[in-house]
């Protein structure tokens, strides 16, 4: 059986600037992938050359054995079959939460307006926002909008998720709602994509963890051992940072008050998506 998802020697340029200088990694059926790592290093730029809203300079990707990076393949075709949840959650403000779910399943899969209706309400029960349906999305906290988003994305039927920090900009008391949904999704055996800072969920839902730095896989694993015992100087370095603050200011004099607020604010995140 092909895997899931196959990226291979995948570059990307964007003008004079290398982001991606070469990425291999796979992810198998109903696996989970966390990606982590420091601004900067090509996470989303990765995610959107999987999904080709970027246009890979070089290298393959391949999704359940169809490369996407082919230049013969129906792209839209291929492009249905994977569920992309962002930061900003992009509903449409002057739709209901019913008819946002129900709107590509119309335009894009041809459903019928009661089969997308039905799914729609199922996906929106899944994910806890069951009695939002007839609401519109500004009326709605951060943490329902995301929810929203990821039943519009499941609502598709995709084979793959592929997750773009979707908590970052959540309230903290909100973000728990939200992972706790993609750890449902998990036991349930989507093969899942997720760019997150939230280490505490990545060491627990994450069958494997890929830490990227500077557009290379620095090294990647199981996450007690790239989350607990990284073999990487690099890593380390960011880990300590992310997760112990009062590290980063031995190391980083100049940033370490500004770092720490921030770090200080993730940290109390994860302590409540426990
Ligand atoms: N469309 C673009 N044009 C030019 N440069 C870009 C473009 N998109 C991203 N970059 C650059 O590519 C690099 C990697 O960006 P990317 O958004 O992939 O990083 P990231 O790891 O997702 O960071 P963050 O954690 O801050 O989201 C950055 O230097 C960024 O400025
Ligand atoms: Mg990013």
């Amino acid at each position: 059986m092909p895997h899931a998802v196959e990226i291979t020697d995948l570059h990307k340029h964007f003008g004079e600037l290398e982001v991606l200088k070469g990425i291999d990694f796979t992810v198998d059926e109903g696996q989970v992938v966390c990606v982590i790592g420091p601004s900067g290093s090509g996470k989303s730029t990765l995610l959107r050359c999987v999904n080709l809203l970027e246009q890979p300079t070089k290298g393959t990707v391949r999704v359940n054995g169809v490369e996407l990076t082919d230049p013969d393949v129906d792209i839209d075709a291929a492009r249905r079959r994977l569920g992309m949840v962002f930061q900003s959650f992009n509903l449409f403000p002057h739709l209901t939460v019913l008819a946002n779910v129900m709107i590509a399943q119309r335009r894009v899969l041809r459903r019928g307006k009661a089969e997308a209706e039905r799914v729609a309400r199922e996906n929106l029960a899944k994910v806890g926002v069951g009695d939002k349906c007839d609401a519109y999305p500004p009326q709605l906290s951060g943490g329902q909008q995301q929810r929203v988003a990821i039943a519009r994305a499941l609502a598709m039927d995709p084979d793959l998720m592929l997750f773009d920090e979707p908590t970052s900009a959540l309230d903290p008391e909100l973000v728990g709602d939200v992972l706790s949904v993609m750890r449902d999704l998990a036991r349930d055996g989507m093969t899942m994509l997720i760019v997150t800072h939230e280490m505490s969920f990545a060491r627990e839902v994450a069958d494997r963890v890929v830490f990227m730095d500077g557009g290379v896989v620095v090294e990647e694993g199981p996450p007690e051992q790239v989350i607990g015992a990284p073999r990487h100087e690099r890593t380390r370095t960011f880990l300590k940072r992310v997760l112990d603050p009062t590290h980063a200011s031995d190391d980083t004099a100049d940033s370490a008050s500004s770092a720490t607020s921030a770090d200080a604010d993730s940290e109390g995140t994860q302590a409540q998506a426990r």
